[in-house]
This record gives C-alpha cells, sequence and structure tokens, in this order.
C-alpha cells in the first residue's frame, strides 16, 4: 500500500490505517532482513543529507536502502555544503532532486523539513528538522511498543527529560494520539516542560496527561521514555549544566518492574549501563527496529 501523501514530514500526517500498515511493512521486513535483503528498490538513489550529527538515523536509512537493492548519495556537514555560501534549502532539493528518488534530511532548524519537501520534486523525509519533529524515529518507536508491550491501545507511557526540545516525544505523542485510551505521564523540570503545541493537542484529541517533576511517577508505566537533555538548543551553557543529570534511571530503581524502557539514544548518563542488562531495557531492540521502519518507509513512498 502506498501511503496518502509524497513527503513525510510531520506525524501529523498519519491517519491510524496508515500508520499500522507502516507496521505490518516493517514486520515484513524483518523477514526480508533475515533473508539477507531483495532488490526492489534496484535501480533507486537515496540521498542522506545530514547538516546536524547523526548514528542511528543517517546509519539505519542508508541500510534500509542498501538491504532493498538501492544506492545512497550522501552529504553532511552545512559547512562542506553550498548552503555554507549561501544557497537555501529550497535550491537545494531542486538539485539533489535531479540526482535522486528519494531524499532525507537532517537540519538544524525547526520548519526546515517543511520548507524542504515544499520544493522537492522528489519523495522527501524529514530525519529530524532541530527541536521540531523527527516522524520516522517515531514510527520505530510505535513499532518498538508494539513489540515489547504487545498493544498501543490502552498505553501508559512516561515521557522523562527534555520535553521541550526533544522532538521525539513531540512526534511520538502526536502517533500515539491516534490509539484509544493511551495516558502520557510528563516528567521534566519547569525549564523543559512539554510545549503548548502538543499539551494543546492532547486537549483537543481529550488525551489523558499528567505532569510532574519525579520520575517516581513513571516508574509503573507500561513504556518509561528517557530522553537526553538536548544541549545543542540551549544558549546557556551553565544552565544546561544544571539541567542536564536531573534524572539517572537505575536498574536498583526497576528492580521487580517490568516496565519496559526506551530511549532514543544517545543516552549522555540519563540511563545507567546496569540497566542494560535487564530484560526490559529496550533502547538497543529499538534502535535496531530504524531498519525495517524505514525500509518499510521507503518501499511505500517510492512505491
Ligand atoms: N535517535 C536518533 O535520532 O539518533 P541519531 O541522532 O544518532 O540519528
Amino acid at each position: 500500500m502506498p501511503l496518502p501523501f509524497k513527503h513525510f514530514i510531520s506525524t501529523k500526517q498519519l491517519t491510524r490505517s496508515a500508520a499500522d500498515a507502516i507496521l505490518t511493512k516493517a514486520a515484513e521486513m524483518e523477514k526480508v532482513i533475515a533473508k539477507g535483503g531483495d532488490d526492489r528498490l534496484k535501480g533507486k538513489i537515496l540521498a542522506a543529507l545530514f547538516y546536524e550529527p547523526s548514528t542511528r538515523t543517517r546509519l539505519s536509512f542508508e541500510t534500509a536502502m542498501c538491504r532493498l537493492g538501492g544506492d545512497v548519495i550522501s552529504a553532511e556537514g552545512i559547512q562542506f555544503s553550498s548552503m555554507y555560501k549561501g544557497e537555501t534549502i529550497e535550491d537545494t532539493m531542486m538539485i539533489v532532486g535531479q540526482y535522486a528518488d528519494i531524499i532525507a534530511m537532517r537540519h538544524p532548524e525547526a520548519g526546515s523539513a517543511d520548507r524542504a519537501a515544499s520544493a522537492s520534486p522528489v519523495p522527501f523525509i524529514n530525519a529530524g528538522d532541530g527541536p521540531g519533529q523527527h516522524p520516522t524515529q517515531a514510527m520505530l518507536d510505535l513499532y518498538t511498543i508494539k513489540k515489547e508491550c504487545g498493544k498501543l491501545d490502552g498505553i501508559k507511557i512516561a515521557m522523562v527529560g527534555d520535553l521541550r526540545y526533544g522532538r521525539t516525544v513531540h512526534s511520538l505523542s502526536f502517533l500515539l494520539g491516534l490509539y484509544d485510551k493511551v495516558h502520557f505521564t510528563l516528567i521534566s523540570p519547569k525549564e523543559l516542560t512539554m510545549p503548548p503545541k502538543v499539551t494543546d493537542f492532547y486537549k483537543e484529541h481529550k488525551i489523558t496527561f499528567t505532569e510532574t517533576d519525579d520520575i517516581a511517577a513513571g516508574l509503573d508505566c507500561d513504556v518509561l521514555y528517557m530522553t537526553r537533555v538536548q544541549q545543542e538548543r540551549f544558549t546557556d551553557p551553565a544552565e544546561y549544566e544544571r539541567l542536564k543529570l536531573k534524572y539517572i534511571l537505575t536498574a536498583d530503581m526497576l528492580k521487580g518492574r517490568k516496565t519496559t524502557v526506551m530511549h532514543p539514544l544517545p543516552r549522555v548518563g540519563e540511563i545507567a549501563t546496569d540497566v542494560d542488562a535487564l530484560p526490559n531495557a529496550a533502547y538497543f531492540r529499538q534502535a535496531r527496529n530504524g531498519v525495517p521502519v524505514r525500509m518499510a518507509l521507503l518501499d511505500m513512498l517510492l512505491g
């Protein structure tokens, strides 16, 4: 099933049936990976444009394209592209769209993905636009929750840390809002609370949520979604230092609990390494799920 849009910019574009179709396709892609891949995208080229640092998103997109028989061209760092000389995002997309069949871009500015998509002659995927959205991460998060918890309706999820600048929690909120009776527990210092663009969405859609600064409120949820404080979004380094490790999850805090622990990664201390050995530590499996989910998206957008 092709997706009902050409460009994937935001999880707000998704209907429940489109999200479910991506989950189904991702499960099929696990079987394709198990047999070493196939050639369904042979002759197609992905342009991976990463103007902000990335390990997981970039490499899993590239892996996904390779597993489906396609090829990848890439660019990284604004200082090494003609944007540094003043070329606009729009002109860059017009040019890259002459070379590639599909574009994935990460950029430091919120809203850059909308600008890029409006100019791109080929399908465009937002791979993270500053503090805006990270829709493909949200899709792999959704896939992980379904695999780990066996359900999406009725999920109780606690989101912990930098809810203000963390684009993954914004995108995942809009996506989980498509499912029934999901409850959000939002845990952050008062300086990093969830922005109104998300809390207004909860209210509009009658989605229940509670806000607190106490991580204990999240330990018995189905999912504990930890996040990194986004150093790159702070203008005051002292403020970052003060807030960066307000929450540190340890194995001791999870003793006797089955809470699925997720994190988009990278972590920088907010999950102690002694959590890694717990069966409910799902964050490395979550990162792995980026490959089948991005394979599904590439196939559906190019299909
Ligand atoms: N989760 C995520 O976006 O990781 P990267 O920044 O390494 O791509």
